[in-house]
């Protein structure tokens, strides 16, 4: 079974297609390099002991990716290509739209084309927006988006939902990643972001290694047992495996389901902090800054579905997180 994999270059698809590899599918990479490098995809070569067929190209450029499915077999894809930065997003809202959404339907338009009509999509617990009560499950109402990324997600969401009802002939995997943090435990390959580093662990990263001096930590005032916000991080080969899993259900059956991928546990960024201190033995430095606009007091997963459906949960705890997260990093101080 031969499954593309758009945006296979980046963090988690790069995890992800070790996984695939790992459990005997054969992979076919689709990425356009504009967030990630071709190092990422010689590294999964290696991990893997494989090779396999890597094209570059845009998921808006329908003519190169029709090509793929004319030389490749595709059995299903796994789709991550897009871009991802909230902030960014405010900013640049168009280029967001045409790229991730724009971008999905001009894939899915080249797949019903080419009779393919299996497809995992990484979608994001910000779907979930801020009046639901944790843990959030998979019936609850989605929405209330705060930016132009989240709100690429949600609206991809809906046209999944309607080719769907359009066409039940398709089998729809819509998977809703809660923090996703960690590296493969090898240290080859890991999180390579570009710039000042928006999320909370790939700051800590650098703050370790010495590229930023100090860890602002957006808000202490939240209801939470500390008072700073409380996520479901979850290890990112975990992550990659329950990618196998849903891949391997879409090959037998037809349909949409909806899968939350969390640990089902919340953490606050204390939390985090004073973990990455112990497992690691170095001191990250902490200010308290303001809240960051946008965010919510806390979001965990209820991970039940994944683990009834697909046979998933998460195997990885957060020693592991902050063990692998910092082996990558240490290892790769710039990236790759
Ligand atoms: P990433 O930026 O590391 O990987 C995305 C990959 O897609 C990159 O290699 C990039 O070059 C490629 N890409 C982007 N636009 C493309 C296009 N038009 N054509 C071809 N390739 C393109 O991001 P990631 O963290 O690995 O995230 C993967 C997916 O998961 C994204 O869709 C992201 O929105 C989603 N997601 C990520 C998180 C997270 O915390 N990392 C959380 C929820 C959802
Ligand atoms: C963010 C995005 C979300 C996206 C997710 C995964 C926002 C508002 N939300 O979620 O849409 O799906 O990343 O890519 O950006 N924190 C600090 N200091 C920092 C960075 C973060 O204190 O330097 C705190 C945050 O306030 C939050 C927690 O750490 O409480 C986690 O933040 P982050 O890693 O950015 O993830 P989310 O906000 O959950």
């Amino acid at each position: 079974m031969s499954i593309l994999i758009t945006g296979g270059a980046g963090y988690i698809g790069s995890h992800t297609c070790v996984e695939l590899l790992k459990a005997n599918y054969d992979i076919v990479v689709y990425d356009n390099y504009s967030n990630s490098q071709p190092e990422s995809l010689a590294r999964v070569k290696e991990l893997a002991g494989k090779d396999f067929p890597i094209y570059e190209g845009d998921i808006r450029d329908t003519k190169r990716l029709a090509e793929v499915f004319n030389v490749e077999k595709i059995d299903a894809v796994i789709h991550f290509a897009g871009l991802k930065a909230v902030g960014e997003s405010c900013v640049k809202p168009l280029e967001y739209y045409d790229n991730n959404i724009g971008g999905t339907v001009k894939l899915l338009q080249i797949m019903r084309n080419a009779g393919c009509k299996r497809i995992v999509f990484s979608s994001s617990a910000t779907v979930y927006g801020s009046e639901n009560e944790v843990p959030f499950n998979e019936n609850m109402k989605v929405g209330g988006t705060t930016n132009p990324y989240g709100t690429t997600k949600l609206y991809i969401e809906t046209i999944l939902k309607d080719l769907y009802s359009s066409d039940n002939t398709w089998s729809i995997s819509i998977l809703r990643y809660f923090n996703p943090i960690g590296a493969h435990e090898s240290g080859r390959i890991g999180e390579n972001p570009n710039g000042i580093p928006n999320n909370l662990m790939p700051f800590i990263a650098q703050v370790a290694v010495g590229k930023r001096p100090v860890l602002s930590v957006f808000g202490n005032d939240y209801e939470t047992k500390d008072g700073t916000g409380v996520r479901d991080y979850i290890h990112v080969v975990d992550l990659a495996d329950g990618h196998v899993k849903a891949v391997t259900r879409l090959l037998t059956k037809t349909g949409l389901d909806i899968y939350n991928l969390g640990t089902g546990i919340g953490y606050s960024v204390l939390d985090i902090v004073k973990t990455f201190e112990k497992v690691n033995n170095i001191e990250i430095p902490i200010q308290i800054a303001p809240r960051r606009a946008g965010d919510i007091a806390v979001c965990y997963a209820d991970a039940q579905k994944a683990k009834v459906e697909l046979g998933w949960t998460a195997q990885r705890n957060l020693d592991d997180m902050c063990r692998d997260t910092w082996n990558w990093q240490k290892n790769n101080p710039d990236g790759y």
